[in-house]
């Protein structure tokens, strides 16, 4: 029997990974005109990195790991019954703020009274979730981080970028709803959590058992239940925005004020609480309501001033953003968008038999090595089908070499969209080619 690809997963195939390709290249002209740069840390980091940095009790961490023991150590586990110590417990990232933020404190990359560290990232990211249509088990993230500054310049130009990148890819403006809260810091929220715990508790009848749990664990959870008769119920609970402390408020409205000032149109909402543990202060995301049913966030992210202490940093506020490249690839399908396709051929060299194959073999190298995307037939078939090869390829130009053109000297070189052939000198086809692309 034939193995397909792991539950959850999906092959990029050539198409849309050449889209993924320029998707990230897009990233990085637009994330870097804001001043971000490359980081690239390991897929993998050490389970206490994920457990510390985004919490023991999120689903993500208790419940979406992908979790190995490494080599020599797993086989003195059952074999010997030697528990593996905490550095040989790895998991596959399930994304990618942790590691940025390790790699931040292990390298010192924001010295005590330095600019802020922008740092962007992509590549796949893991969660042992129930696949679903835009819910996979292995994902490809694009996102920025950025290290060592509270100020709410950072949180509203991080938005505006992210916004800026998603009109950029060609996602409709009009189909995208920003989402924005704030979640308090540790002065306000402890209280305000007590306050919703309690709430939930007068209504503990009304709430799914899921929501009795989370009222224990983290109560703010609640906020995103699915539950229409919980929904109800904690639309009446109260709402984080009346009680934030002052710093946090004022935090919050300057953001609100400096979007506002770019003409950035964005929705409060109280229930959004993100499922990481590690937020403080504002919290965003990004959602399109067009057929893509509840996996509907194309992207989100907030602040998280406490990370870095976390995992053993000195204080550094942070704040990022991350976003997923397939939901953006339903979004474009969505709202009928086409993303580019297909790779371009500028030439297809045609042979008219196989004694001219080694001088078009050579001529294709020459023009590959002047840039010009070129392919040639490697399987003798005959002229019509390489004619018919040529135009599945999208071939520009196809340059045809027979017996006579080659005793000659040159090739007849026929214009795929007019029509219209000319005889060129075999050594003047990459010239004629840069003149016919100029
Ligand atoms: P997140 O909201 O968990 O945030 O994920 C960001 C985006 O990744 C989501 O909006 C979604 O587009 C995509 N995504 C998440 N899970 C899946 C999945 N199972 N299948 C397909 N796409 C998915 C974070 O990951 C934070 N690290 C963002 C951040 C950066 N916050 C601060 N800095």
């Amino acid at each position: 029997m034939a193995i397909n690809a792991p539950e959850g997963t999906r092959d990029l195939l050539p198409d849309e990974a050449l889209f993924w390709n320029q998707f990230k290249q897009t990233a990085a002209e637009v994330f870097g005109t804001y001043g971000y740069l490359p980081i690239d840390t390991p897929i993998m980091e050490q389970t206490e990195l994920f457990v510390r940095g985004i919490g023991e009790a999120t689903d993500v961490v208790s419940k979406e790991m992908f979790t190995a023991i490494s080599g020599e150590n797993l086989r003195r586990w059952v074999e010997e019954g030697k528990a593996p110590k905490a550095k040989s417990r790895l998991s596959l990232r399930p994304e990618g703020t942790a590691g940025v933020v390790r790699a931040v404190v292990q390298h010192d990359l924001v010295p005590q009274g330095a600019a802020p560290a922008k740092l962007m990232y992509a590549g796949p990211m893991f969660r042992a979730e129930r696949p679903q249509k835009g819910r996979q088990r292995q994902f490809n993230q694009v996102g920025v981080e950025c290290l060592g500054a509270e100020e709410p310049t950072i949180d509203a130009e991080a938005i505006i970028m992210l916004m800026r990148f998603y009109e950029k890819v060609g996602i409709p403006r009009e189909s995208m709803r920003l989402l924005l809260n704030s979640m308090g810091c540790e002065q306000c929220r402890p209280a305000y959590r007590e306050q919703v715990r309690a709430y939930m508790d007068a209504h503990a009848g009304e709430l799914c058992e899921t929501c009795l749990t989370r009222a224990e664990v983290n109560p703010l959870r609640a906020f995103d239940c699915k539950n229409p008769q919980c929904a109800a119920v904690m639309a009446e609970a109260p709402k984080i925005t009346d009680h934030l402390c002052d710093d946090c408020r004022e935090h919050y409205g300057a953001v609100k004020a400096l979007l506002d000032g770019a003409g950035v149109v964005y929705e409060e909402d109280y229930k959004l609480v993100r499922g990481l543990d590690y937020y403080t202060r504002t919290v965003f995301e990004v959602q399109v309501d067009n057929g893509m049913g509840s996996q509907n966030a194309i992207g989100g992210g907030g602040r998280y001033d406490k990370l870095a202490e976390e995992v053993g940093g000195r204080a550094t506020p942070g704040l990022g953003f991350a976003l997923g490249f397939e939901r953006c690839v339903l979004a474009l399908e969505a709202a009928g968008v086409e993303f580019p396709r297909a790779q371009r051929c500028d030439l297809f060299v045609a042979c008219v038999d196989d004694t001219v194959r080694a001088r078009a073999f050579a001529l294709v190298q020459e023009c590959r090595d002047a840039g010009f995307v070129t392919e040639m037939d490697h399987q003798k078939r005959s002229l019509k089908s390489q004619f018919k090869l040529a135009d599945k390829l999208g071939a520009a130009r196809v340059a045809v070499l027979g017996p006579d053109e080659l005793d000659a000297g040159e090739v007849t070189l026929r214009d795929m969209a007019t029509h219209t052939e000319a005889k060129v000198r075999l050594e003047e086809v990459v010239g004629e080619m840069s003149r016919a692309i100029l």
